[in-house]
């Protein structure tokens, strides 16, 4: 089966090529590199023995999408390609809406010309919005009360999807509902490697352990949670990657939605314990106000996963910091 990763150079897709490859699929890819580089094409060589083919297009660019899609003779596309910088998206809205919605209707298009009938897409617990439980199930209302553009992206793309699949009966469309991805391969070679400053928890902890950030701030200890911080559904990027793989298995016609998430959830300050733990040092924090927007406490049901895809997470936390440790260690050395 030949395979298009739209943002495969990215930390997930990057990830997910090296899992389906191991696997004997055939493997392509399709960037414009706005957020990863090109050098990940390398690692991904050196991790599974095959430099997947990469076609440097944006997805707004429909004459270069065409001509990728003409060699490419694809069975299947994985969207991940998207910004996802939620501050930015506040502020850029229109940015946020024309890369990833218009992006998308670009690709569906571009899909329906060229028969390819199969699409796997990177949505986000995010759509969910403030249901008031904190245990998300996928048949939950969604795009109420999302906080912000980039979110509302997703949501859009969701509702695109479901109207393709019911107009064209054969498309078969899987929608993946992360949770936080975290950690990185535990080769070391790669990892999230954001080009500005990030917004998420891990990211964050990252740069303040290499001292480009000064200190972590936690925004809000008294959130009614385990220690009074935010609690979420940490999920370790190689587990997510393998739960592409189980879903790209289970392909079937019209819609099927999944959380990938672990099902358990972890506090802020139980994610600095952690890093502290696996890296031997101390994490500078400090707690400030409650950011807009944030909830207290959100985990995935992965039951349907589980029990339709056969995937469940397997990684700890612990992994998870092991690994973004080892990555952090093996940038250093270069
Ligand atoms: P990433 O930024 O590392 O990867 C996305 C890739 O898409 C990048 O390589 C970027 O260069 C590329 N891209 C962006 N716009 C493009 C365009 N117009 N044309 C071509 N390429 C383009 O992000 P990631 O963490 O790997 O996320 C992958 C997907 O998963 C995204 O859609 C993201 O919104 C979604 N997602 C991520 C998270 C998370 O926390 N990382 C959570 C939920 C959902
Ligand atoms: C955020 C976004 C969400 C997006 C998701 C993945 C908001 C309100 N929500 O979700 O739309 O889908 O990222 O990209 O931005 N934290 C700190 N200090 C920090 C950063 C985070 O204390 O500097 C806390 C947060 O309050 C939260 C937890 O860490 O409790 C995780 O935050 P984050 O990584 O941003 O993920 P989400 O809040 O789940």
């Amino acid at each position: 089966m030949k395979i298009l990763l739209t943002g495969g150079t990215g930390f997930i897709g990057s990830h997910t090529a090296i899992e389906l490859i191991k696997l004997g699929y055939e493997v392509e890819i399709m960037d414009n590199l706005f957020n990863s580089k090109i050098t990940v094409l390398d690692k991904i060589e050196k991790i599974s023995g095959v430099k997947p083919k990469f076609y440097k297009v944006d997805l707004l660019d429909k004459e270069g999408m065409d001509d990728v899609f003409s060699e490419g003779q694809y069975d299947l596309v994985i969207h991940f390609a998207g910004l996802k910088a939620v501050g930015e998206s506040v502020e850029k809205p229109l940015k946020y809406y024309e890369n990833n919605v218009c992006g998308t209707i670009n690709l569906l298009e571009c899909m329906k010309k060229h028969g390819v009938k199969k699409i796997i897409f990177s949505s986000s617990a995010t759509v969910y919005g403030d249901q008031g439980v904190a245990e998300l199930t996928e048949d939950m209302q969604t795009g109420v009360g999302i906080t912000n553009p980039y979110g509302e992206t997703k949501h859009i793309i969701e509702e695109i999807l479901k109207d393709v699949a019911e107009a064209e009966p054969e498309f078969e469309v899987t929608i993946l509902r992360y949770f936080n991805p975290v950690g990185s391969h535990p080769s070391g070679l790669i990892g999230e490697d954001p080009n500005d400053i990030p917004n998420n928890l891990m990211p964050i902890i990252m740069k303040v352990s290499t001292g480009e950030i000064e200190k972590l701030r936690i925004f809000g200890d008294d959130y009614d949670t385990v220690d009074g911080t935010g609690v979420r559904d940490y999920i370790h990027v190689v587990d997510l990657a393998k739960g592409h793989v189980a879903a790209v298995n289970k392909m079937k016609p019209g819609v099927s939605i999944y959380n990938l998430g672990t099902g358990k959830g972890t506090s802020v300050l139980e994610m600095v314990t952690a890093f502290e733990k696996a890296s031997g040092k101390k994490l500078p924090y400090e707690i400030v106000g409650r950011r807009a927007g944030d909830l207290a406490e959100v985990y995935a049901n992965p039951d349907k996963a589980k029990k339709d895809l056969g995937w469940t997470a397997e990684l700890t936390i612990e992994d998870a910091m092991n690994d973004t440790i080892n990555y952090l260690n093996c940038l250093e050395e270069k």
